[in-house]
């Protein structure tokens, strides 16, 4: 029988193995996430040409912080260069670019490129690229706790009325589907603290190629996973 083409409305990817991809070269760690920013432009171009509506790319956790100083800074230094080179080739391309995480970690200059590109590619309908930046699953699960207590302390919601929906919608992922295909490249298996909820009913993939090397090739062998996995939701089919 002739497999349904299946295409994931949304895929989130957990890029991992930059570190090693220059380890193994001798190279310092910082060789490694530029070249990431590589395999991201061959990840967009990929989305866009299967007809992938929204891609999430975790680029840095909260736990992130935590690495030597050296590391985050060139972290955020190839962010800021990265929006000012690909921005103009995303907006050709049709792609809005959207941050989730808590942005009020960064510096002003790294808010900035981050307001900015928003703001530049916010027209843009093809594809939704979504950067998870200085994100954390339970940070932004308590954020939204938070934010329908508040509501309710005030009077504008009753605790009744709290469902699954309301809770989706207080996320900063409020915009876009639940993930259907999750990648995490570098033979890792964990989520890492990565859309805990949103991942609820998502196919798990994890390759072991590195991130760097993570070509369009990669990307259309992810969807022809997906495409061959029975996703039943806990019904009987
Ligand atoms: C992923 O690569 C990129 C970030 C976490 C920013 P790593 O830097 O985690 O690479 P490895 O896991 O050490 O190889
Ligand atoms: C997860 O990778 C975060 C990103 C890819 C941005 P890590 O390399 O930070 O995760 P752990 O430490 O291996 O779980
Ligand atoms: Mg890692």
């Amino acid at each position: 029988m002739i497999q349904e083409r299946k295409i994931p409305r949304h895929v989130a990817i957990i890029m991992d193995g930059n570190g090693r991809w220059a380890e193994q070269r001798g190279e310092e760690r910082y060789v490694g996430h530029m070249q990431g920013v590589e395999s991201v432009r061959r990840a967009v171009k990929a989305a866009l040409r299967n007809g992938v509506e929204y891609l999430t790319l975790y680029a840095f956790s909260t736990e992130n912080w935590g690495r030597p100083a050296e590391e985050v800074n060139a972290l955020m230094e190839i962010l800021c260069k990265s929006i000012v080179a690909e921005t103009p080739e995303l907006k050709a391309q049709g792609v809005r670019v959207r941050m989730i995480g808590d942005r009020s970690r960064f510096s002003e200059r790294v808010r900035k490129h981050l307001a900015w590109i928003e703001a530049e590619t916010g027209g843009q309908e093809k594809l939704t690229l979504v950067l998870a930046l200085n994100y954390s699953s339970r940070s932004e699960l308590v954020r939204a706790a938070r934010r329908l207590a508040e509501e309710a302390a005030a009077g504008a919601l009753d605790p009744a009325q709290i469902d699954e929906r309301r809770i989706a919608g207080a996320l900063y992922t409020d915009f876009c589907p639940d993930p259907d295909l999750i990648v995490r490249t570098s033979g890792e298996c964990r989520l890492s603290n990565f859309l805990l909820w949103q991942a609820s009913y998502a196919e798990l993939y994890f390759p072991e190629v590195l991130w760097p090397d993570f070509t369009e090739e990669e990307f259309d062998k992810a969807l022809a996973v997906y495409a061959a996995r029975d996703r039943r939701f806990g019904l009987v089919k």
